[in-house]
């Protein structure tokens, strides 16, 4: 059938390289949230001047042009072009290239990312309509929680094509996922290639068949408990920092997680990535944003990777798509 030959087709999953092309850099980039998140990011990228113009936006009186003040001071050492502008409106969003959304509230301890659904789909629905009229052909990268659900209010908000709203998690929850699973063997995350699917919440989905040390598959490495462990860890790697702090949530992984994602469309990297967009049947599944991996551009998503997976896998996934949709239902 079809779906076989795609499946035979499917390359192994390999964590994306960097290339040798010569990035380009972005136009203008706006981050909505200056926060934890929207700080870290517009910090890692300002210091690679990655755009020619980086705007925070954020509604605390004073913190976002605090920060891009404080920014721009940098570049007497960092030598970055790029300038860095803040304020607390979001008509600043206008006609930027890339935009990233962090705004919103972070859960606390006990609470799971889906507690968060009312409150920040409001504020996805502000953010939404201010960039569909202000910028319109812009790529969004969704960060705020409950993830796959933000960023599907953010399609219908923006009535933008999927291409054009991409959710920032499976990147962040990969590294997690390599992360265990090097410290586990007790090697460099270099020499591990893995990757997390299905949403970025309780129905997470790493998936240990398509994962290798050293190019060798899991179990030459570690036992099937210790595998276990490592999925764990990603599933719960942000609970934990959120219990950790007691107040608010991680904030350095998230910003470089979406850094990846930037440089996939602005091409310093190549490869699939692993993102949340809408799937259209790829995957068995319709109508549901998920993360699976998927080739990035310059106007954003260019083609979603159909990965060979095991039966536990694929039902992993399809568990997702169900939770989520229930989710947006109620
Ligand atoms: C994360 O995974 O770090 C974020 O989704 C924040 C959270 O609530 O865990």
């Amino acid at each position: 059938s079809m779906r076989r030959t795609l499946y035979r087709r499917a390359p192994k999953w390999q964590a994306p390289s960097r290339s040798p092309r010569k990035a380009r850099r972005l136009g203008k980039l706006a981050l909505i949230g200056a926060g934890g998140v929207g700080g870290n990011i517009a910090h890692l990228t300002s210091r690679a001047d990655m755009a020619e113009e980086i705007v925070l936006i954020d509604i605390a009186p004073g913190m976002a042009a605090a920060t891009a003040l404080d920014l721009n001071h940098t570049s007497g050492i960092t030598g970055a072009a790029g300038r860095c502008i803040g304020g607390e409106t979001l008509d600043l969003v206008s006609g930027a290239e890339v935009i990233v959304v962090t705004a919103g509230r972070a859960r606390s301890p006990g609470m799971t990312r889906a507690d968060l659904i009312d409150v920040n789909a409001r504020v996805i629905r502000q953010a939404g309509e201010a960039i569909r009229s202000e910028a319109p052909n812009a790529v969004v990268i969704v960060v705020t929680n409950p993830l796959d659900e933000m960023t599907t209010e953010m399609l219908r908000v923006t009535g933008f094509p999927r291409e054009r709203v991409l959710g920032m998690a499976g990147t962040l929850d990969s590294s997690r996922f390599r992360n265990a699973l090097a410290m586990m063997a007790g090697v460099s995350p270099a020499d591990v290639d893995a990757i997390t699917l299905g949403s970025h919440g309780e129905e997470m989905a790493p998936i240990p068949s398509r994962a290798t040390i050293k190019g060798r598959p899991l179990n030459v490495f570690l036992s099937e408990e210790q595998v276990k462990a490592c999925v764990k860890d990603a599933i719960t790697g942000g609970g934990q920092v959120v219990a950790l702090k007691k107040s608010g949530s991680a904030t350095i992984a998230p910003a470089h997680a979406t850094i990846e994602l930037i440089d996939h469309m602005r091409g310093a990297r190549t490869g699939p990535v692993p993102v949340s967009v809408m799937l259209n049947g790829e995957y068995g599944i319709d109508d549901v944003v998920l993360g699976v991996p998927a080739h990035l551009g310059q106007g954003g998503m260019i083609k979603i990777e159909e990965l060979r997976l095991t039966e536990a896998e694929t039902a992993a996934l399809h568990t997702a798509a169900d939770a989520i949709r229930t989710r947006l239902a109620t």
